[in-house]
């Protein structure tokens, strides 16, 4: 699971605070995913599910990582971050990849995902392995600053 100088592999529990501080990063951009500040990153890091989680490694450091979260319905879902300097260099194509060798392994029928309709870096990644949208959730995501977003449902059948 590499790609160049990026290496994918499961998270372990000493991954805890770099994905609590990833996230956190990510959340106080207020754009790609639901997550907003203020983020408590002890307590987060305490409580971030390992089990399906896989994270980039790249020069030492954790740079990405992507979470499967399996249905007993056979589905998984999932949720995925890159940190802001390593886009656009493979480190998403590199953790999808992954998710989908993961849920293969674990038996599951379909990933799917929600995703904000303006984050077209995402869905351009999701439509390159096949996802297709699913339905719209209109208003869906209520924002700290009280703005409703809709929420594009995306699937990909195995
Ligand atoms: C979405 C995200 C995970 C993509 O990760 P990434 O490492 O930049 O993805 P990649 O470098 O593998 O790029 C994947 C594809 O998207 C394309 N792409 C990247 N940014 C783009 C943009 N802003 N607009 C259009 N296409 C874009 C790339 O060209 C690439 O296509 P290619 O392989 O045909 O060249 C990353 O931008 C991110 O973490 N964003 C913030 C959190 C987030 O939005 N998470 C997803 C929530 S649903």
């Amino acid at each position: 699971m590499a790609t160049n100088s990026i290496s994918v592999r499961p998270a372990e529990d000493g991954d805890r605070r770099s994905l609590a501080l990833l996230l956190a990063a990510v959340a106080e951009e207020r754009d790609g995913i639901a997550a907003e500040p203020p983020i408590d990153v002890e307590k987060l890091a305490a409580r971030w599910e390992i089990d399906g989680t896989l994270i980039a490694v790249a020069e030492g450091d954790l740079v990405g990582q992507i979470h499967i979260d399996p249905s007993w319905m056979g589905f998984g879902d999932i949720g995925m971050m890159v940190a802001a300097d390593w886009r656009g260099r493979g480190v998403g194509t590199a953790l999808v990849a992954a998710a989908i060798d993961w849920a293969l392994a674990h038996g599951l029928h379909k990933l799917a995902l929600g995703v904000f309709p303006h984050n077209q870096a995402a869905i351009v990644l999701y439509r390159k392995f096949g996802f297709v949208e699913e339905g719209r959730l209109r208003q869906h995501v209520r924002r700290a600053d009280g703005q409703l977003w809709d929420l594009i449902e995306m699937g990909l059948l195995l």
